[in-house]
């Protein structure tokens, strides 16, 4: 797909260590250049596809103290429920490293879907105010350095899930749903306008069972297939990477 990097790798250990690279080197250069690093991040396998960055030398050379933290979905569970993001998050990341608590963006999870979407957005407005997120230059969304996405076998990002409405959503950053085909039913998500203004996406896919999601990702296979959400990401002035082992990739004709 035009303008994508495609980072296919020989094993996961290989991919997890380019992956900690990748984050590291964008923290440095957000930093170096906005004094801040504001970096979202999702759940499922991706967490611990990026724990190397909790591990030496990341864990030392990192500026942990200039990133601000949020979450591109949540599952709408108490933060010490298993199905939490922010529990997955906490557990393999977050504990292990100096960063500053009151930079961690969590979700609420005192509140119903749609409270907590509207006040997740009402909080990143704040952000963008001050600049601690950037802002894209050709709307007012959010300009995160960096948005990190799975994808499920069903071609879903964030909890964007095929031929939903939420795909269609063009004003609001934050929304959520109570029909999410993948349990737990009730999700808040960052909508496609947020995720395309960033200025660096990742989408992190491992295993033989995505591998034809992959392919009708990223490769042209034309008007006669079912668009996959993960085929909408792309940034309007960022950079997209899709991170890539070999049975993932080995259906694509594009590698
Ligand atoms: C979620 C995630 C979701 C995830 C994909 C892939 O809350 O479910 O944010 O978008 O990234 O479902 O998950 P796996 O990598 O575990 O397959």
């Amino acid at each position: 797909k035009d303008g994508a990097e495609l980072r296919i790798h020989d094993s996961v250990d290989e991919l997890a260590t380019d992956l900690a690279d990748y984050i590291a080197e964008l923290s440095e250069v957000s930093v170096k250049e906005r004094g801040f690093f504001a970096i979202a991040i999702s759940g499922g396998s991706l967490i611990s596809l990026m724990g190397k960055i909790c591990e030496a030398p990341y864990n030392k050379t990192v500026d942990w103290a200039k990133w601000y933290i949020f979450w591109v979905d949540e599952r709408v569970v108490a933060k010490n429920h298993a199905d939490s993001n922010y529990k997955l998050a906490k557990d393999g990341l977050l504990s292990k490293v100096p960063v500053v608590p009151g930079h961690v963006y969590s979700i609420n999870d005192s509140m119903s879907a749609e409270e907590a979407a509207n006040e997740y957005e009402f909080v990143l407005r704040q952000l963008v105010k001050t600049r601690t997120v950037g802002v894209s230059e050709s709307s007012d969304c959010p300009k995160f350095d960096l948005i990190l996405l799975g994808m499920g076998p069903d071609g879903h990002i964030a909890s964007l899930f095929p031929n939903h409405t939420a795909l269609d959503e063009k004003d609001e950053w934050v929304t959520f749903i109570t029909d999410s085909p993948k349990p737990p039913p009730e999700r808040i998500t960052f909508t496609l306008p947020v995720i395309n203004s960033a200025s660096n996406v990742a989408v992190v896919v491992t295993g033989g069972n995505k591998a034809d999601a992959v392919h009708l990702a990223i490769d042209d296979v034309g008007p006669d297939h079912p668009l996959l959400p993960a085929r909408m990401v792309c940034p309007t002035n960022g950079k997209l990477v899709w991170f890539l082992d070999r049975p993932a990739a080995s259906k694509l004709e594009a590698s």
